[in-house]
């Protein structure tokens, strides 16, 4: 398919799981893809796999973004995609919440993501798109999550506001809100193996499609919002979840 050709794409934490699968939808849809990570090896290993081009910037660092931007900007010229996917989840519960948790979480989720599209809007096309990775938990009260919850509400909300100040422009922004998706993130959090399997089981329960994503069902979903077939789509999100956002009461 060569419904990106002529595109340039951007997706930050494209070195692994949702970010890994969409940078290969949407270079096998035509466009030319930049993924960014923080660690260059991870980042240089998979940007040859992909056959993307591969700059490490740490989101959390606006310095780092205004270079990636540079160097971006340098190679490529302008963007059509930018894909803010980068993010982590750190579970605690609420009364245990650290400072240093907080900033790390609102810090890459939340300020990372406005950022990137604060830094990258001046090398953007007119009518490029953006697509915010958020969560399905931005809407709910699922224990543990309530700071990473709450870094995915506030992107919703920018999202919003953002859609009507950039239309001007044609430059779409919608948010993407997966439900458990298989990727490393789990594996990140700390949790000793017997938890994250418990947590895994108890939540493919939840969910009436009774699997978790793969980070190609979410891939499928940003290649379309990233694509002109979503022309006439701004400040919308999608849920991409197999129905727990349903939130049944008998199942
Ligand atoms: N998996 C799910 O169930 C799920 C559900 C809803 C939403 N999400 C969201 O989906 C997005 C992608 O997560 P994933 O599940 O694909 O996890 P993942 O496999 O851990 O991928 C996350 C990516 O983000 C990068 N990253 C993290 N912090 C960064 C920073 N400060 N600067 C630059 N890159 C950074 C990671 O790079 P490193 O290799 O350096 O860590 C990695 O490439 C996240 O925003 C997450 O919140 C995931």
């Amino acid at each position: 398919m060569t419904k990106l050709k002529g595109k340039v794409a951007v997706v930050t934490g494209g070195n692994s799981g949702i970010g890994y699968a969409s940078a290969k939808e949407l270079k096998e849809q035509g466009a030319q893809v930049v993924i960014t990570g923080r660690n260059a090896n991870r980042v240089q290993s998979a940007a040859q796999e992909l056959g993307a081009k591969g700059m490490v910037a740490d989101v959390a660092n606006l310095t780092a973004i205004e270079s990636l931007v540079g160097q971006v900007e340098r190679e490529f010229g302008k963007v059509d995609i930018l894909f803010v996917n980068a993010g982590i989840f750190k579970p605690a519960p609420v009364g245990q919440i650290s400072e240093g948790m907080f900033d790390e979480q609102m810090g890459i989720n939340f300020k990372g993501a406005v950022f990137t599209t604060e830094k990258f809007l001046p090398i953007l096309n007119d009518g490029a798109s953006i697509i915010n990775l958020s969560s399905v938990n931005a809407y709910t009260g699922m224990p543990n999550t309530a700071v990473y919850a709450a870094s995915k509400a506030a992107l919703n909300s920018y999202t919003r506001t953002a859609a009507t100040e950039l239309a001007p422009r044609h430059i779409r922004i919608n948010a993407v809100n997966p439900g458990p998706v298989t990727t490393p993130i789990f594996g990140k959090t700390g949790l000793e193996e017997e938890q994250l399997n418990g947590f895994a089981e108890a939540m493919k329960n939840r969910v009436p499609l009774k699997r978790f994503g793969q980070p190609e069902d979410v891939a499928k979903l940003v290649a379309f919002l990233a694509s002109d077939d979503a022309a006439f789509i701004t400040g919308s999100e999608y849920n991409i979840d197999g129905g727990i956002n349903i939130n049944p009461l008998l199942s």
